[in-house]
């Protein structure tokens, strides 16, 4: 691993002005203060639908680009809104490309689940499902819940909230620490 570890945040949702991602890049903007690079996941939108049989050599280019940031990560955090019940399908596409790389797997993994209270666990009880299948390891400690409406977003489009903030430094340093083992 290199000295400072790096956490690739992904995001579920395309959705301008998104909570999902600002918790994301609210993470971000925390890393340094807990010694931790975070890499925002930015490509979702390119990638194709997955098909099998492009699931060989040469990748389509987002998907090898997909794989080799994952590669390159030391652990992964994952904050996806719920649709329908389950994970949107745009998301769920990204994670099937996954299935067929080794890249995830034993890799430290947690989501944040920022839907209201109540809400969002059927989206959480995919993302366990499919992680399952890609053998992430999941890092059950720092999956919280860390309920973001879209009036906690500043006019920096980050979450302003003290202590939301310190719960993303605690889930990045447990998923560093994690990847450092
Ligand atoms: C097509 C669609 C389906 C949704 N289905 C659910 C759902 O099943 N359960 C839920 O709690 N919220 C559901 N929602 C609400 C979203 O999860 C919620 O608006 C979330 O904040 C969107 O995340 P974002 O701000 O990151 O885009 C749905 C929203 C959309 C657009």
């Amino acid at each position: 691993m290199t000295s400072t570890p790096m956490i690739l945040l992904l995001s579920g949702s395309l959705r301008k002005g998104s909570t999902n991602e600002a918790v994301l890049r609210t993470a971000h903007a925390v890393a340094p203060s807990v010694g931790v690079d975070t890499v925002m996941y930015e490509d979702l939108a390119r990638l194709p639908h997955f098909n099998p049989d492009d699931d060989t050599d040469p990748l389509p280019a987002p998907a090898a680009g997909l794989r080799a940031v994952l590669d390159r990560a030391d652990a992964i955090l994952i904050c996806t809104p719920e649709y329908a019940g389950t994970l949107p399908g745009s998301f769920k596409n990204l994670l099937d490309w996954t299935v067929g790389g080794t890249e995830i797997c034993d890799k430290p993994t947690a989501w944040i689940n920022a839907a209201a209270p109540g809400r969002g666990h059927g989206a959480e009880a995919t993302l366990r499902t499919v992680l399952g299948y890609t053998g992430a390891k999941i890092v059950e400690p720092a999956c919280v819940r860390i309920p973001v409406g879209r009036d906690a977003l500043g006019e920096d489009g980050l979450i302003a909230d003290q202590k939301a903030r310190n719960q993303l430094g605690e889930v990045l340093g447990l998923l560093a620490s994690e990847g450092e083992r």
